[in-house]
């Protein structure tokens, strides 16, 4: 049996011995990973521990003020507004790993910069287990990291052994509330991926809000998913609204079940509620004219579209 308080005695012991009174830092997503690693440190460490919260634009609404509320009175917590940097180096790219290769390169670049600002010699990373059991990697527990600016940064990962629900617990012992250690997975690009083809403040906007309703009736109807979410296909459909002829956009909705992501299916969800989902995004969102539920699973569609 797993036990959350013996980890996390020994995680805080071991990581005050590793990085001393080194400047640490982390990139705190909010998701289960980062916020447990950063208050495991932080409680060995304290403010030479630095969390950077990367504000995308791409996050989920709300997401960046929650995130900030959370941490800010937990750990040194560094907010970077860098929507406006995302949202420019975005423009005119359509192909989805380029995408998914530019945010990579900003986000890096904007960590690189609070590194520096900092001088840091430790990075914190949320590996679990499965990370690099999956990639069949080796992982090495002292490696080291070479940003844009030439620092060097040594690698510092205390979650390494952890399966993802001894990290839920851990998160737990450690005085994280459920909204963050019951968290969906949600990728690192963000709606970025979920807008299908180019990035735009508009269409993000878009599945943000529907992407609010499809949680908020996941959350009333108490299903539990692995994931559930909003897509914005490219192209658009004709529709009715009132009396007029309307050509908007679609929403494709992403509900899954899996064990662990490698293989996935789209969950029987029960038709009213699909109903209800498909009727409050046609009626709160008025540029959308049609909602599509995604039957496919995984393989051989992925869980994401992009
Ligand atoms: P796919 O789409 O490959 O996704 O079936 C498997 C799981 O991984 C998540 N995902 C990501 N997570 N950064 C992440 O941290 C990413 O770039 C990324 N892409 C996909 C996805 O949401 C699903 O849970």
């Amino acid at each position: 049996m797993f036990d959350a308080e013996k980890f996390i005695k020994n995680a805080v012991e071991e990581a005050k011995e590793t990085l001393k009174e080194k400047k640490t830092i982390i990139a705190l997503s909010g998701g289960v990973d980062s916020s447990t690693c950063a208050m495991l440190v932080g409680k060995a460490i304290g403010e030479n521990l630095v969390c950077v919260f990367v504000d995308t634009g791409f996050m989920r609404k709300n997401e960046p003020e929650r995130i900030r509320e959370i941490f800010e009175t937990k750990v040194k917590f560094e907010f970077a507004d860098a929507r406006e940097r995302f949202f420019n180096a975005l423009k005119g790219i359509t192909d989805p790993e380029e995408k998914r290769k530019i945010i990579a390169k900003v986000y890096i670049e904007i960590f690189d910069e609070y590194a520096e600002k900092y001088n840091a010699k430790f990075l914190v990373q949320g590996t679990i287990a499965p990370d690099w059991i999956e990639t069949k990697g080796n992982i090495k527990s002292h490696h080291n990291v070479a940003l844009p600016s030439g620092m060097m940064l040594e690698i510092y990962e205390p979650l390494k052994d952890l399966y993802k629900n001894d990290v839920r617990e851990v998160a737990r012992a450690i005085g994280l509330s459920e909204e963050i250690s019951e968290r969906m997975p949600f990728p690192g690009p963000g709606l970025a991926i979920r807008v299908l083809g180019e990035v735009t403040k508009e269409k993000v906007e878009i599945v943000k809000e529907a992407d609010a309703i499809v949680r908020e009736e996941i959350i009333t109807a108490n299903l539990k998913v692995w994931q559930a979410f909003a897509v914005l296909p490219e192209g658009k459909a004709t529709g009715v609204k009132g009396d007029k002829r309307d050509y908007g956009y679609m929403i494709a909705v992403r509900i899954v079940e899996s064990a662990d992501a490698m293989t996935a299916n789209a969950m029987n969800v029960k038709w009213e509620i699909l109903q209800r989902i498909t009727s409050r995004i046609t009626t709160e969102i008025s540029s959308v004219t049609r909602v599509l539920y995604d039957l496919t699973s995984k393989p051989p569609a992925t869980i994401e579209f992009e």
